[in-house]
């Protein structure tokens, strides 16, 4: 039986216990009914608790599940990149360490310490995307990026807090332009949400801007808060590229005739792989996987040292880009999201988006609120890249690709949530240890880390020890 069958009967039997209360939740549901293993419809409208416990099993069983040839596992005809594009020569084996297809499931990867968890230098993935003509035989930097796998934990509010920054991003644009145009001379404003600057941006009366003072952000102002770039802009973005890279299952929405022309794109005899149904419970089961946690240290001695460490985390700057939290207006993720373009499903591309408010979780209740009513989610990040190498301090100017015309130094900010968990470090997974990945700290944080650097071992083991109180709670 194939996996995607499975997961369809597992559906149908949670439909067909839960279907009662459907008009009572005044919910617009397109059911999420499964056939011949397909989420037939994507979900729309509010889904109560109820519908969302269903649509996560959906997902999580999707998130886990180990591909098969008979669920179209595999790409023959189709490249790892995210345009769909065909291959110039057929591989002769199923698997491919370097340009993929190269596991069964995502949870191969994302294992550790669970399931949507971080992954081993193991797991490394080498991005090549963006270049069309690909089927790597070689390591060889030149031709790919290799990264580290990153945990999932509290992703739903990573990309709800990038839309509300992208949101504040453009309506400052928008207000410049508007100024300019009645003052009839240029205006410059200051480009700032939930606290980050992201540079100035001066907008001229003919309605043109001048976007040459910007920083750390692409110049549309999306905020992009995916891969360790930050060049990707949503859970359902990547979901659609992981499946096709990593497992050569093709989403609809991207490989389907509607933009290419075909219904079976990657000509392995089977069409529809990942209906946007299918995407959605996968983006559900992401979006909805809980914020890491403070755990409580073991011994009164790591306890102290924490406490100190945490000071330190502010005296030594760190919290300059991992902010300890920032501040989130609304719990509510909607599906599919506002920013994303051809080949992600977006808002503007479904008659009725699926929304669910993340405040019907429990770990989500536990979140601080400021005096606003504002969730504080305790990311420590920013969401803003940096460039994080210089002259004498450039380990991690390791790449030689310049993803999507971002600076080859520069990076977005780890969030440090879950940092006690996910070892090793650093985006190619390759510092053992968190002393090293700070002390590799150069560029814009080179004076943060000097400070490090030029304490006491006892105050920088404090800090470390503050760090490895941040935990995915299994
Ligand atoms: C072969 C290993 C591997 C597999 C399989 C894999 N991933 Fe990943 N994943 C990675 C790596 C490596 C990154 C970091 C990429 C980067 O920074 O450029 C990543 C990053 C992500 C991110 C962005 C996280 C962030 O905070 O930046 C998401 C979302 C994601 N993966 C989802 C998935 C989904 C969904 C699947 C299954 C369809 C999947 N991954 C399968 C290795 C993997
Ligand atoms: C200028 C912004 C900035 C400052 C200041 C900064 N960091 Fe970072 N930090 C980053 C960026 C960017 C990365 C991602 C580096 C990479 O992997 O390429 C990072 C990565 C990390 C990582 C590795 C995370 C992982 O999962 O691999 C740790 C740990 C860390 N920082 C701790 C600190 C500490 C402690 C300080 C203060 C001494 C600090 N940082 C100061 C921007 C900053």
């Amino acid at each position: 039986m194939t996996t995607k069958r499975l997961i369809a009967i597992a559906a149908m039997a949670a439909l067909i216990t839960g279907t009662g209360s459907a008009a009572s939740d005044k919910v617009e549901w397109a059911e999420i009914t499964a056939e011949l293993g397909k989420v037939k419809q994507a979900p729309s409208g509010h889904l109560s608790f109820q519908r969302l416990k269903k649509l996560l099993d959906i997902g999580e069983a999707l998130f886990v599940a180990k591909f098969t040839t008979e669920d179209g596992a595999g790409r023959p005809a189709a490249t790892q990149a995210i345009d769909p594009t065909k291959v110039r020569h057929q591989p002769t084996e199923p698997f491919a360490r370097l340009s993929g297809p190269d596991s069964l499931a995502c949870s191969s990867c994302h294992n550790d310490p669970v399931p949507g968890g971080a992954g081993g230098f193991v797991t490394n993935v080498f991005v090549s995307e963006g270049f069309t003509n690909a089927n790597f035989d070689t390591s060889d930097p030149q031709f790919s990026n290799e990264r580290g796998t990153n945990h999932l934990f509290g992703a739903g509010l990573v990309e709800l807090l990038a839309r509300e920054m992208s949101a504040d991003l453009a309506a400052t644009r928008s207000s410049a332009l508007r100024l300019a145009r009645q003052k009839a001379r240029p205006v410059e404003v200051t480009l700032e949400s939930k606290g980050v600057s992201f540079g100035v941006l001066t907008a001229l009366p003919d309605g043109l801007v001048d976007l040459s003072g910007i920083d750390g952000v692409d110049t549309d102002l999306v905020i992009r808060p995916f891969s360790q770039k930050g060049v990707m802009t949503s859970l359902r973005q990547f979901t659609v590229n992981a499946m096709n890279h990593h497992h050569g299952m093709q989403a609809t929405e991207r490989f389907g005739s509607r933009w290419t022309g075909e219904n079976d794109f990657d000509e392995d005899g089977h069409s529809n792989e990942m209906t946007p149904g299918d995407i959605s419970a996968l983006v559900a089961w992401q979006a909805t996987l809980p914020a890491p946690g403070i755990q409580t240290p073991a011994s009164d001695a790591w306890k102290q040292a924490a406490r100190s460490g945490a000071d330190l985390f502010n005296d030594w700057t760190c919290n300059s880009c991992h902010r300890q939290t920032l501040p989130l207006d609304s719990l509510v993720f909607s599906d599919p999201g506002p920013y994303d373009a051809a080949g992600t499903l977006d808002d503007k591309q479904v008659e009725v988006t699926a929304e669910y408010d993340l405040k019907m979780l429990e770990w989500a209740q536990k979140l601080p609120t400021d005096e606003q009513g504002r969730v504080l989610v305790p990311l420590f990040g920013d969401l803003k890249r940096h460039k994080i190498t210089d002259r004498q301090i450039a380990a991690l100017g390791n790449e030689l690709l310049s993803q999507r015309f971002v600076g080859r130094d520069v990076f977005m900010t780890t969030e440090l949530w879950g940092i006690g968990s996910t070892a090793p470090y650093g985006h190619r997974n390759n510092f053992t240890t968190l002393n090293s990945v700070i002390l590799a700290h150069g560029g814009a944080a080179r004076d943060s880390r000097d400070l490090y650097e030029a304490a006491p071992e006892e105050k920088r083991l404090a800090l470390i020890a503050y760090l490895r109180t941040l935990v995915i709670n299994k």
